[in-house]
């Protein structure tokens, strides 16, 4: 698909499917059970105070529960992590979601995955009308570290493959 024009929907999703992105799984607690979904609408927002924004589709079951406690945590995918990805983006009842999954809790009792390349726990500083999201900004409130991972890659609406320790291969440019 070549060309300048108006956003229609389809070119739209086509040129935003060239910009590479992580994937991270965000998570939220309520009544003593965990959320959880797949998203790579995630960025750093400001560094002081540390904030990111991530942006929830309303259709989200976790979006609702994020805005009324609150908390969220955001666990950064490795490449390794592709099956929880697919795992977490899945209508799924929430409890399925986290079905036999081995989880770290964040200092506020999120929910964690263990080898991520890195996470966070956020208290929601602010929620946004976005269309059909809702812009949520997270003041990043406490961070993990580990040592460094190769990510998960989300481009050309796929997954890039791991390809040796350090290096990704990119899913194929479209035809189209
Ligand atoms: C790679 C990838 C990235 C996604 N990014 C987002 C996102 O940024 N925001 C969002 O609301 N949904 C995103 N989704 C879709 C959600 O993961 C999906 O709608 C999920 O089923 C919602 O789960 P829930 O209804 O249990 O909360 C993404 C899906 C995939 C596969």
């Amino acid at each position: 698909m070549t060309g300048v024009g108006p956003p229609e929907a389809l070119a739209f999703r086509h040129l935003m499917a060239r910009w590479p992105t992580g994937v991270a799984v965000v998570t939220a607690r309520e009544a003593g059970r965990d959320h959880g979904l797949t998203v790579n609408a995630l960025l750093s927002l400001t560094l002081a105070p540390p904030t990111i924004l991530v942006s929830l589709s309303v259709d989200a079951d976790t979006t609702p529960i994020v805005e009324r406690s609150g908390r969220f945590a955001a666990s950064f995918l490795s490449a390794a992590q592709r099956p929880i990805s697919e795992r977490f983006a899945r209508t799924l009842p929430s409890a399925e979601k986290f079905r036999d999954l081995a989880l770290d809790r964040s200092p506020g009792g999120l929910a964690l995955l263990p080898g991520a390349v890195g996470r966070l726990e956020c208290r929601v500083r602010e929620v946004r009308p976005g269309g059909d999201h809702r812009i949520v900004l997270g003041e990043v409130e406490w961070i993990d570290l580990p040592p460094d991972g190769t990510p998960l890659v989300f481009h050309r609406s796929g997954y890039a493959a791991e390809d040796g320790p350090d290096r990704l291969r990119l899913p194929p440019p479209r035809s189209a």
